[in-house]
């Protein structure tokens, strides 16, 4: 019963594209369980580059199968787009993807109530990807969400359809004076991509349960990150899915006792796109160094990423509340030209010192981390692919990491390429 979850710790961006890909190669099936085309799992090879927002990050190993679940909320839109660049790129569609036939859909109206609620100063701005995301998954929680199993009868699709379409109208010429286009021309688009997508919609449920069953690999592969998830995350500054482990059995529809691994990736800093609280954020020197080494801009957004230190107080939550029990460590190349290098361990707030994670955002917001300082190793790392090359200063990092936050490394990356890896281990 080999299955795996691989989740991010941080909020998002760790590196999870690479790592995918890479483990793909030991997964039978590869199978993303929330989140929609706000994520952005970039993966590089053959010096070529690209970047998934939908499909799962191990559909470049032919052969492997890649299940979007009924956790993730597909833009019809934005999956066409996505196939059609990797039909260009000269991916088997047809023998490597599954839809779920319980997945929602975003329709045009939720990205525009996405990004108008965002421009509105009177409203609370969370700083999103404008991917309709949230409007999504509220219209799934209230129960008036379109699936992909609507896509299956035209006519039953028209009607639910037109149903959400006069209240969406009202809502948003009410709220934000804006007016949607005619109901038949957004009918038709989404007819056109109904066509493109209908025959990739299956039963993925039954087929993850059979392939359980015969002792398959699957991958479960998790979107943004721990503190970004709707429930654990640094809410209401998160994204509106459960990204954490836990996710994967509901976005899936896999039973839990069948899972048997879950591995976590972080960065050896941490970074984080829109509002909200992060406690190790360095608005200096150093912020802006590390954002520049580590190329830190949106792979959706393009949006400057806010950057800062490890933080273990972060990292024994994710390890905490997903059950981690392998860490793939990223971007350590990255920490290469630094000369001292600090790591978080307690947020210092109104005199006490906390080491577990706070739900009160007036403590992440105005606490004062404590740090330890490690010396840096001042020397080239990227592609190294042996533990035994890396300068000695930095496996003393890496080595005091791992005890720091209580898991063993499978995995450190010292570049965004799949060869860019040293491998400790293996994922089953
Ligand atoms: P994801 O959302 O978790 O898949 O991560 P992103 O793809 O959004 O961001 C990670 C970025 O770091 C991408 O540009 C990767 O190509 C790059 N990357 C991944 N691992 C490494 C690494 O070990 N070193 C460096 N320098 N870059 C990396
Ligand atoms: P990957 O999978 C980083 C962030 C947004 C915003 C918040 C809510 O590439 O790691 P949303 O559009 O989801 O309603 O935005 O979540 N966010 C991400 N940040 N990586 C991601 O995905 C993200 N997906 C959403 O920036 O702060
Ligand atoms: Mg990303």
């Amino acid at each position: 019963m080999p299955v795996a979850v691989v989740v991010g710790m941080q909020w998002g961006d760790e590196g999870k594209g690479k790592i995918i890909d890479l483990l793909s190669e030991e997964a039978d099936i590869v199978a993303r369980y929330q989140g929609g085309h706000n994520a952005g799992h970039t993966i590089c090879f053959d010096d070529k580059q690209f970047v998934l927002h939908l499909i799962p990050s191990g559909i470049f190993h032919p052969g492997k199968l890649c299940v979007i679940g009924n956790g993730v909320v597909i833009d019809p839109a934005a999956l066409v787009e996505e196939m059609e660049q990797l039909k260009e790129a000269g991916v088997d569609l047809e023998a490597q993807l599954v839809l779920s036939d319980r997945a929602n859909i975003i329709l045009p109206y939720h990205s525009t109530s996405d990004k108008s609620r965002e421009s509105e100063s009177r409203f609370q701005k969370i700083g999103t990807t404008g991917r309709g995301i949230g409007p999504s998954y509220a219209d799934k929680i209230a129960r008036v969400g379109i699936r992909t199993c609507d896509f299956l009868d035209e006519s039953r699709l028209r009607e639910l359809y037109q149903a959400n379409y006069r209240e969406k109208k009202q809502i948003l010429k009410n709220l934000y004076d804006i007016d949607l286009p005619d109901f038949e021309a957004m009918f038709q688009e989404l007819m056109k991509f109904r066509e493109v997508i209908l025959k990739f919609i299956k039963n993925t449920h039954t087929l993850l349960r059979e392939a359980i069953a015969e002792n398959k690999k699957i991958l479960c592969e998790g979107a943004q990150g721990t503190m970004l998830d709707v429930d654990h995350g640094t809410y209401p500054y998160v994204t509106s899915s459960n990204s954490t482990a836990g996710g994967a059995c509901t976005g899936l529809g896999i039973p839990p006792t069948s899972i048997n691994r879950v591995v976590g990736v972080i960065k050896a800093y941490t970074t984080r796109v829109g509002e909200g609280p992060f406690p190790t954020e360095l608005n200096d020197g150093d912020g802006e160094k590390l954002r520049d080494e580590g190329h830190e801009f949106g792979a959706t957004t393009g949006r400057p990423r806010r950057c800062g230190w490890f933080d273990v107080v972060l990292a024994r939550y994710a390890v905490a509340v997903n059950g981690i029990d392998a860490i793939v460590l990223t971007k350590i190349d990255v920490l290469d030209k630094f000369a001292t290098i600090k790591v978080c361990t307690g947020y210092k707030y109104k005199g006490q010192v906390y080491d577990e994670m706070p739900a009160d955002l007036d403590c992440l917001e105005n606490c004062e981390p404590v740090y330890a300082e490690f010396e840096g190793w001042m020397a080239n790392t990227v592609g190294i692919t042996s533990y035994d090359e890396l300068p000695e200063k930095a496996k003393q990092y890496i080595e005091k990491l791992s005890g720091l936050v209580g898991v063993k490394f499978l995995m450190i990356s010292t570049g965004p390429a799949r060869k860019h890896t040293i491998c400790l281990g293996s994922l089953f």
